[in-house]
C-alpha cells in the first residue's frame, strides 16, 4: 500500500512504477500544459502520463525538462508513459511511432509504452514491436490500455512477454472487479484513467458524506480508494491548487466499510468509449 506520493509498485519485470501520477489528456500544447507538468514535479509527482494522440508530447517534454531542473532531480527519477495510437498499430509502424514520441518528448527512453486501444487484428503485431523495443532495452516496461479480459487472453496466447500494466477507465461508477482480479492473477498492474470520472462524480451524495467524515474532498476520497484497491492513479489537473489537493491522500485511511460503500456505487457506467465497441 502506497504510503507517500513517490511510493512505487513493483511491476512483474522488477521496474518500480509510482502509484500516483499526473495525466494530461485534452491539455493542448502551450504554457498551461508546460506549467501543469512542471508544477506537478515541483509538488513531488514523479509520474506523467501522455499519449501520441493527445498531440501534446512536445509540451510534456518541455515541462519535464524545466520541472526536473527546478526540482534538482534527474530524468531517471521520473516515470514517463506514452501510448501508440491506433493508426500506427503494426510492427514497423509501431516502432516508428515510438521514435516519433521519443523525439517529440525529447527523451532517450520511456518508462512505459502502451498500446492505446485493442484494435482487432492489429494489436498483436504492435505487441511484437513493443517486445522488440523492450528487449533492446529501449523501454523500461510495456503494457496495454483499454484491454478487456478476452483481449488480454488473446494477446498472451502469442506473446513472449506479458503486459506489465493495463490502463483502463476506472472510478466508483466503473469498478472493474473481474478485470482487476484477472490482472492480479497474471501480475498485470491495473492503472486507472479518468479516476475522477472527468469531474462528474464530485457532487455524488455518498462520496460527499464520506469526504465530510474524513475532512477530505470527494476527489481525495476517490483517489485514496484507488490506492487502497491497489490501482495506480493519474488524475489530470492543470490547476496548481488541485495538483496539490489531489496528492494529499496519504494522511488518512478509508475504513473497510467505506471502501465497500464506494465499491457499491458501481454502475458499470463509462464516460469513455467501450473497448468492445469502438470505431476509431
Ligand atoms: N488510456 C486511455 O484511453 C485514457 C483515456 C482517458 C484518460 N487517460 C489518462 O488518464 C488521465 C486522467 O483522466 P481524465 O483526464 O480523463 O479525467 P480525470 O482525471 O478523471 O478528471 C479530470 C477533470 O477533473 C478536474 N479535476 C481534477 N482534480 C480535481 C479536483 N481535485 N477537484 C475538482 N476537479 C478536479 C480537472 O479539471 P482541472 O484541470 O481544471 O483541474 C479535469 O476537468 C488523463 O489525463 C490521461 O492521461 C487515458
Amino acid at each position: 500500500m502506497a504510503k507517500s506520493l513517490q511510493d512505487t509498485t513493483t511491476l512483474h519485470n522488477g521496474v518500480q512504477m509510482p502509484w500516483f501520477g499526473i495525466g494530461v489528456f485534452k491539455v493542448e500544447e502551450g504554457p498551461e500544459l508546460v506549467n501543469a507538468v512542471k508544477t506537478a514535479i515541483k509538488h513531488g509527482y514523479r509520474s506523467v502520463d501522455t499519449a501520441a494522440i493527445y498531440g501534446n508530447e512536445e509540451g510534456v517534454g518541455e515541462g519535464i525538462r524545466e520541472g526536473i531542473k527546478e526540482a534538482g532531480i534527474s530524468r531517471e527519477d521520473l516515470f514517463v508513459t506514452s501510448k501508440v495510437w491506433n493508426a500506427d498499430l503494426g510492427y514497423e509502424s509501431t516502432i516508428a511511432a515510438y521514435e516519433t514520441s521519443l523525439n517529440k518528448l525529447g527523451l532517450e527512453y520511456l518508462d512505459l509504452y502502451l498500446i492505446h486501444w485493442p484494435v482487432e487484428g492489429k494489436y498483436k503485431d504492435a505487441w511484437r514491436a513493443l517486445e522488440t523495443l523492450y528487449k533492446e532495452g529501449r523501454i523500461k516496461a510495456i503494457g496495454v490500455s483499454n484491454f478487456q479480459t478476452h483481449h488480454l487472453e488473446d494477446l498472451m496466447k502469442d506473446a513472449e512477454i506479458k503486459p506489465m500494466v493495463n490502463q483502463v477507465e476506472y472510478h466508483p461508477h466503473l469498478t472493474q472487479k473481474e478485470l482487476q482480479s484477472f490482472c492480479q492473477k497474471h501480475g498485470i498492474q491495473l492503472e486507472a484513467w479518468s479516476p475522477l470520472m472527468q469531474g462528474q462524480l464530485l457532487d455524488n451524495q455518498v462520496l460527499q458524506e464520506i469526504a465530510n467524515k474524513y475532512d477530505k474532498s470527494v476527489a481525495q476520497v476517490i483517489l485514496r480508494w484507488d490506492l487502497q484497491n491497489g490501482v495506480v492513479t493519474i488524475p489530470k489537473s492543470t490547476k496548481e491548487h488541485r495538483i496539490i489537493e489531489n496528492r494529499a491522500v496519504f494522511d488518512f485511511e478509508l475504513t473497510e466499510e467505506d471502501m465497500e460503500r464506494i465499491d457499491g456505487l458501481n454502475q458499470n457506467h463509462r464516460v469513455g468509449p467501450d473497448p468492445d465497441n469502438f470505431d476509431f
